[in-house]
């Protein structure tokens, strides 16, 4: 038995998605514990490709829970045609295989609104949000104002919750020039939508901290990357949640010393979607390279990710305030074909080594990442299934990181597909 944490240690779609769907095998229930649909988890089965947002990608484990947790803001619209999509394939049949928290907040239709108008309103300064509603809906859950499942889901109260928000809402809203909210605009399809939810909803709290006591194992679904949590990312361009493993303690509610190991998600690059630092960019052809053999587009916008090279100035900073107990390097296969690789070991400023990653983007401005070159691999590395079988200068390249980070390398991705994976250590296993 063991409770395990998968978290994106850079700017998010690191493959988190993919190594969830492989870890669930050995896990009894998967939990996402924060975010919304501003995430966008791609899994590659058997050929067929699937797409969620809300539902942790548990989901093709028979037999297997999965469980939308207190700290996640949840789009009712979005997660009704996430569950239609996966039971028209077969799946998710059994109600009780997906549970949905009554403490996690509604993303409602204004907070999409509010999320659109302001980025609109801000030009070229603008975060480059996904547009999901999620920094208004965050907003609004700790303001005090939000509306939560518990309540969507109860007919009596939906209403009325509307219409004392409404007047605040559509005072924000016309700020930015945007037409005015009724409740009869919204509420008879938040009501179809929550009468389709409601068989769902549970305390998933409670069930995970039953679920512990009886000796299952948990498996932790992260969202978004560390360095988009909105206390340690690149604030003001980060999301409106912690993206931290902590975080999974404290919005599902449950002791930290339940937590037995934090699996880091990495790409052997980096990316980032959205406006913000980003010091290892390349602009170049090369950057454009990795984002076609990558397929780097967004999962959620399609937008194209911005590529450069992998960052451990940035990587560190996450393993450290992540507490990673391992790494999961995914996209290694992208690499191949390349001359050399570099990897970014720190940074300068002003000809100053920066000692630790800095804090605001004001500081981030400037600095000049250290590379260090190692020699590519020409081989396409998709079939291989055992470290050992890697060509010796991509095995090289996983060890100089492994020693770089003081951390070991228990999983690499070689593909997007479940079975393009090298397992060298089971996460589970080493607890
Ligand atoms: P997540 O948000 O962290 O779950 O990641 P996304 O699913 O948004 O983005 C990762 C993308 O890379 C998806 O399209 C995956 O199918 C794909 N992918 C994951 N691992 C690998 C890999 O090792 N190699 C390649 N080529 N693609 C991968
Ligand atoms: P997954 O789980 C990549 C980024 C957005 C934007 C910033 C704020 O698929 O890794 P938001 O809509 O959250 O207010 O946008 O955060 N962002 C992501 N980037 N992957 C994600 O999720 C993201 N979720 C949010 O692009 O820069
Ligand atoms: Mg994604």
């Amino acid at each position: 038995m063991a409770n395990l944490v998968v978290v994106g240690t850079q700017w998010g779609d690191e493959g988190k998605g993919k190594l969830i769907d492989i870890l669930a095998e050995f896990a009894d229930i998967v939990v996402r514990f924060q975010g919304g649909a501003n995430a966008g988890h791609t899994l590659l089965v058997d050929g067929e490709q699937i797409i969620t947002h809300l539902v942790p990608s548990g989901f093709l484990r028979q037999g297997k829970k999965v469980a939308i947790g207190p700290g996640v803001v949840l789009d009712p619209g979005t997660l009704v045609e996430e569950i239609d999509d996966l039971q028209a394939r077969g799946l998710l049949s059994d109600p009780s295989a997906l549970l949905i928290s009554p403490r996690a907040h509604v993303v409602m239709p204004y907070h999409k609104m509010l999320d659109a108008a302001r980025e609109t309103s801000k030009g070229t300064e603008k975060i480059g949000t996904t547009l999901r509603g999620i920094g208004p809906c965050m907003e609004d859950k700790v303001s005090r104002s939000g509306i939560r499942i518990g309540e969507l889901v109860d007919p009596e109260i939906l209403g009325e919750r509307i219409t004392s928000r409404l007047p605040e809402m559509n005072a924000l809203l016309s700020l930015y020039g945007h037409e005015q909210v009724k409740e009869k605009d919204i509420l008879p399809e938040l009501n179809t939508l929550a009468a389709r939810l409601s068989p769902f909803v549970a305390d998933v709290g409670a069930v995970i901290r039953s679920s512990m006591d009886r000796g299952r194992s948990v498996l932790f679904e992260g969202a978004q990357g560390t360095m988009l949590d909105i206390d340690h990312g690149t604030y003001p361009f980060v999301t409106s949640s912690n993206t931290l493993a902590a975080a999974a303690c404290t919005s599902i509610g449950f002791g930290a010393d339940r937590i037995d190991a934090v699996v880091g998600v990495a790409k052997a690059y980096c990316t980032r979607v959205g406006a913000g630092p980003f010091p290892t960019e390349l602009s170049d052809d090369r950057g454009l390279q990795i984002r076609e053999a990558g397929g780097e587009f967004g999962a959620t916008t399609g937008r194209p990710r911005r590529c450069g090279w992998l960052d451990l100035m940035a990587l560190r900073h996450a393993l450290a305030i992540n507490g990673c107990t391992s790494l999961c390097l995914t996209k290694l296969d992208v690499l191949g074909g390349m001359d050399s690789i570099r990897i970014a070991v720190g940074y300068k400023k002003d000809g100053k080594e920066v000692e630790e990653f800095p804090s605001s983007t004001g500081s981030l401005a400037g600095v000049e990442p250290v590379y260090e070159e190692v020699e590519g691999w020409q081989e396409d590395i998709t079939g291989i299934r055992d470290m050992e079988e890697l060509p010796a200068k991509a095995r090289a390249y996983i060890e100089r990181l492994e020693t770089l980070l003081n951390l070991p390398v228990d999983i690499v991705s070689v593909g997007a597909s479940r079975s393009d994976t090298i397992i060298s250590q089971n996460p589970f296993r080493r607890v």
